[in-house]
């Protein structure tokens, strides 16, 4: 509507105006993700947001995602301005990680590996040997197992096991989860596969072990995006977020997709596949951070000593990553 469309031409102006570039994630809301794109910015997962923003020439971050994913932006280009829509974007992983805690930990086992999400604050992050994202995880972790190194793994207690499973490393689990894919229900999964038989089951492995075994394909959102796309099958099951709907479906146009089956009727799930913290980035908040004179709600900082210690393991991912 005209609204809309006042906000967004606003925020084209404004992000040419202050050197700005928006860098979104998959879960935001169509529309931020279609802007990000139109403006020249990206649309991706995890590590490719952190990519895109450490290389972008723009003096200005605008990070529609969560506020972990503004903590990288900063600690991988502190001369940059990082900016979110709200700080009040969180992830259940992060909030579920306290550093004391986490620390207390990781000191109770020294001969330890520690290896966290990239969904943790940059103090958890500045604790870690290595931090990773769930589109290379599995390959880090097999990696240090061949090592015979001893792991420690937080926060995602699911992704944890999952790569645990596969790597057969050994792995000592913090016990977080994600509010969404924790929702995924696997008995209800089997009913929608006997209604669609053929359909490839695509998982996030941020799901319950359970809903993870029976995916054809587990992958980070950009891994799953790609399944859709060159899978021959004609119809998918996708238990992640259904933000990522926007992108699959030009991916792999004519295709049918569905969503994966979440707990209870809706009423009693507490996120129904979509992430009320990614919902927060809309196009309001996302010209309130360009336009506010004052970034206080906005603006993304890092103690430096933090950041230093945070740069060695995300660096390490990085380069891993090549
Ligand atoms: P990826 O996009 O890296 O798979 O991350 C998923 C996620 O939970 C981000 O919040
Ligand atoms: Fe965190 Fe889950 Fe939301 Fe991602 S989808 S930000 S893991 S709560």
């Amino acid at each position: 509507d005209s609204e809309k469309q006042a906000y967004k031409a606003r925020i084209k102006q404004l992000l040419i105006d202050q050197n700005a570039v928006l860098v979104a994630h998959y879960y935001t809301d169509p529309e931020i993700q279609a802007l990000a794109e139109e403006t020249g910015g990206c649309v991706s997962d995890s590590l490719e947001m952190a990519r895109f923003g450490r290389d972008h020439p723009a003096k200005t971050l605008i990070v529609a995602g969560v506020k972990f994913m503004g903590e990288t932006a900063k600690i991988l280009s502190p001369e940059k301005t990082i900016l979110m829509p709200t700080l009040e974007a969180t992830c259940s992983l992060d909030l579920g990680c306290p550093i004391e805690q986490f620390s207390a930990f990781c000191d109770a086992h020294p001969d330890h590996t520690v290896v966290v999400y990239a969904n943790t604050s940059a103090a958890v992050k500045a604790r870690a040997d290595w931090v990773v994202t769930s589109s290379i995880a599995l390959e880090i972790v097999e990696h240090l197992d061949s090592q015979d190194k001893k792991i420690i793994w937080g926060p995602d207690r699911h992704l944890g096991s999952y790569i645990a499973k596969q790597t057969g490393a050994e792995m000592l689990m913090w016990q977080g989860d994600c509010i969404v894919h924790d929702e995924f229900k696997s008995n209800a999964l089997k009913e929608l596969k006997k209604q669609y038989p053929d359909a490839a089951v695509l998982v996030h492995p941020e799901s319950p072990a359970s809903v993870v075994a029976m995916a054809d394909a587990v992958g980070s959102t950009s891994q799953l995006i790609k399944a859709a796309q060159t899978m021959e099958h004609d119809t998918f099951i996708v238990a992640t977020d259904k933000g990522i709907f926007y992108k699959m479906q030009q991916a792999a146009p004519g295709k049918n997709l569905i969503e994966a089956p979440t707990g209870g009727n809706g009423a009693t799930c507490k996120s129904c596949a979509h992430c009320p913290w990614m919902a927060m980035n809309g196009l309001q908040a996302i010209e309130a951070s360009l336009s506010d004179t004052d970034k206080t709600d906005h603006e993304i900082f890092v103690d430096d000593e933090l950041r230093e210690k945070a740069l060695i393991p995300l660096t390490r991912m990085l380069d891993f990553a090549k």
